[in-house]
């Protein structure tokens, strides 16, 4: 039996950082209103011109370096973002590209904020099949290019970033479990409609959020899909040594780890300093806890994506 598990993983943030208290000059805000309802202190905002496949390829070169590879050694790219380069090719294809590395599947995952949890789903099947064997599964995310800057309900709670993992074969379990979920009723709860038509953009080309619902969703969902891996596995919370849930927001996320009576010293959690970075959040944050020595080799993570459509789901792994 093949199984995977991460073998490398990467991340990069844009040089530009955006307060609080830069906000607080562009919209009617304040550093005390964003703090105290998001935990967000300040993100990341991509230089003019460098797009979604700038980032994922920092990201990307990172985590190849970190497993000891090269770019020849992937056989399958997968980019999760819901803000692609153009409209085609796919960000995964330009990623190929700039990575030197013609011939292996490469392909977008469009799943918002649960898009990198979806695309390591994916990828892990592509590899117990022994269609793939090492598999790159980046996030990357500019959504500073769809935020109104005159919406301060919308523009205070994201930013910029990207992050990385290579999924490797092996002969022991790396991931645990893992369930998909969406429910596309609620659509309207949480979208872009813009699309491109007839030479020009129709709809409107900025997220719109009832953040309410978002919110409700999210807690609720966090919780079932825990439980869901967790059952799946035969593990219970106790096992957790890590819970990385999308960062989008610590009252989310702290209101989440609480009803699965997780300790909030087990919640990883980088939305202070990065802000909601979509679909690049989940492996932004584990990056990071790797790189700081906090995540270890043999550790227990419960990742949790949750985002627009509205999509959700989880992955349970040994590091
Ligand atoms: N600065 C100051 N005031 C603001 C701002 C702002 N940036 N944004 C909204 N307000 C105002 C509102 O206009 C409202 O004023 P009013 O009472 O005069 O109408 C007031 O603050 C309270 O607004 P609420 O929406 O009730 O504030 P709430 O406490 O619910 O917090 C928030 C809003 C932070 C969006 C919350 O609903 C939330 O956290 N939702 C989750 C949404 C989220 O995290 N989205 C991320 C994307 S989704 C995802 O990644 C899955």
């Amino acid at each position: 039996m093949t199984y995977s598990r991460i073998v490398g993983t990467g991340s990069y943030l844009p040089e530009k950082v955006l307060t609080n208290r830069d906000l607080e000059k562009m919209v009617d805000t304040s550093d005390e209103w964003i703090r105290t309802r998001s935990g967000i202190r300040e993100r990341h905002i991509a230089a003019d011109g460098e797009v979604a496949s700038d980032l994922a390829y920092a990201a990307a070169t990172r985590a190849i370096d970190s497993a000891g590879l090269t770019p020849a050694d992937i056989d399958l790219v997968i980019v999760a973002t819901t803000t692609p380069d153009m409209v085609f090719p796919s960000t995964a294809c330009i990623l190929q590209s700039k990575l030197g590395i013609g011939g292996c599947p490469a392909f977008d995952v469009q799943a918002v904020c649960s898009g990198f949890v979806y695309a390591l789903n994916i990828a892990n099947m592509f590899i117990c099949s022994g269609q793939a064997k090492r598999a790159l599964i980046v996030g990357a995310e500019v959504y500073s290019r769809i935020l109104d800057w005159t919406d301060r309900t919308t523009c205070v709670l994201f930013g910029d970033g990207a992050g990385a993992v290579v999924l490797g074969a092996s002969d022991e379990p790396g991931i645990l479990a893992s369930k998909l979920h969406a429910d596309g009723s609620y659509s309207d709860k949480l979208s872009v409609p813009g699309w491109v038509c007839g030479g020009k953009t129709t709809g409107s080309p900025f997220v719109q959020m009832d953040g309410g619902s978002v919110f409700k969703f999210a807690v609720r969902v966090f919780e079932e899909v825990a439980h869901e891996v967790l059952d799946a596995a035969g593990l219970t919370i106790a096992d957790v040594d890590w819970f990385i849930p999308h960062q989008a927001n610590i009252r989310i996320m702290e209101a989440s780890a609480r009803k699965l009576k997780l300790p909030l010293d087990r919640l990883i959690s980088t939305v202070e300093r990065h802000g909601n970075t979509s679909a690049a959040s989940i492996p932004l944050a584990l990056d990071e806890s790797v790189s700081a020595g906090r995540i270890k080799r043999g550790d227990t993570l419960l990742l949790a994506g949750v985002g627009g459509g509205f999509t959700w789901g989880g992955v349970l792994l040994r590091y």
